[in-house]
């Protein structure tokens, strides 16, 4: 069992669901429910988040046998652990990460916004290369089974050669819609070259922050030439959810809706898609991540996949606020944005 330490006790980490969920949205369930995971240890320097975590979970991980800490540092000094769960917000990831890459451990699994600037994500990257270990950045929708089956059967050709995704997402650039941003890579492909963006609204920010703007609408073109569209007002049409329009078909699917597959224009039947049960995607996204510590392939959403959606975020928001087509990878590596999300 790969021994599994979770910083920062807020909603990702443990208020989305409780023991009782089947699914549970958040990384204690997640790790709960991995067959190859075990929680040894949480921090938060918040009291109350402890207790109310000791209340709810504490059950049902028996023998008490998680350790509780105030802060990262006491944690990683006293704990030996494989992988490290960073929850804490965006504005806090980077100074919580220089403490994890310092520790003795295996893997990261960095909630998104991976850092409020490319420069924050390029010390974190560049300080896990130095280590050997990977990050993987949480865009939790990535690992529903389903999405995970269906970006395999058009990786091998179920609609023929992909030529756009359209993703749908609104909210913050970098805290939210990334999400959907990393979706339509899922497959689009990790390869951008180019984004076009649209972006509205910010609000007050801590001093030497510039706000986060709401995504209104993106381009992205890939090396492959497909085209991505990011819409970011779309009405009543789900969020999180993408279309896949291929030179024989087109896939409609997302994480809250439900799939849809024509191909030489005609409805395909899901049940010739083997599309896979249910799962809590944090699970799923636990044991590709202790998979990888047995020798298996690299997690996705890790290294070249995530820095490719980051590019995507941060390259929107420049173009946005310049009105230019920002070319990949972003120029502008400084621009600290608070994505507090
Ligand atoms: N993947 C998703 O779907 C999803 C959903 C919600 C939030 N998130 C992300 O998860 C992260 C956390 O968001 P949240 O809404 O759970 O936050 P939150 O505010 O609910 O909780 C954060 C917790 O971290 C603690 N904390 C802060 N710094 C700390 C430190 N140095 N050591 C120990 N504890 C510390 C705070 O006391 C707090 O309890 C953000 O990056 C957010 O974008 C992801």
């Amino acid at each position: 069992m790969y021994r599994v330490g979770i910083i920062g006790l807020g909603s990702i980490a443990a208020r989305y669901s409780t023991p009782d969920d089947a699914y549970p949205y958040c990384h204690t369930g997640g790790i709960r429910f991995c067959e190859t995971t075990e929680l040894v240890a949480v921090a938060d320097m918040s009291a109350e988040r402890q207790e109310e975590f000791q209340q709810t979970w504490g059950p049902a991980f028996p023998d008490d046998s998680i350790n509780y800490y105030e802060t990262d540092t006491q944690m990683l000094e006293s704990e030996d652990l494989d992988i490290v769960a960073v929850c804490v917000r965006g504005p806090h990831h980077f100074k919580v990460m220089q403490n994890v890459l310092k520790a003795d451990i295996k893997a990261i699994f960095l909630e998104k916004p991976a850092g409020c600037s490319l420069e924050e994500v390029d010390t974190m990257t560049a300080g896990a290369d130095a280590k050997g270990i990977p990050i993987v950045v949480d865009y939790t929708r990535h690992w529903a089974p389903h999405l995970i089956r269906l970006q395999s059967l058009i990786k091998d050709g179920l609609i023929g050669e992909v030529q756009t995704v359209i993703g749908y997402c609104g909210g913050g650039v970098l805290s939210f819609a990334i999400h959907t941003t990393d979706m339509i890579c899922q497959f689009a492909g990790y390869d951008p070259i180019s984004v076009t963006g649209f972006v509205e609204g910010g609000g007050d920010v801590p001093e030497s922050y510039e706000p986060e703007p709401a995504i209104v609408g993106s381009t992205i073109q890939y090396e492959s030439g497909v085209i991505g569209f990011h819409v970011g007002n779309h009405g009543t049409r789900g969020g999180f959810s993408v279309e896949v329009l291929g030179s024989e078909g087109s896939v409609q699917a997302g994480f809250y809706s439900g799939t849809t597959v024509h191909k030489d224009g005609k409805l395909i039947d899901n049940a010739t898609l083997d599309l896979p049960e249910n799962a809590g995607p944090f699970n799923v996204a636990y044991k590709q991540i202790t998979d990888y510590l047995d020798g298996g392939p690299l997690p996705h959403c890790a290294r070249d996949d995530y820095t490719a959606v980051n590019e995507i975020g941060f390259a929107t928001i420049e173009s946005g606020i310049t009105g230019q087509t920002i070319q990949l990878p972003c120029q502008n590596r400084e621009r600290l944005i608070f994505a507090n999300g």
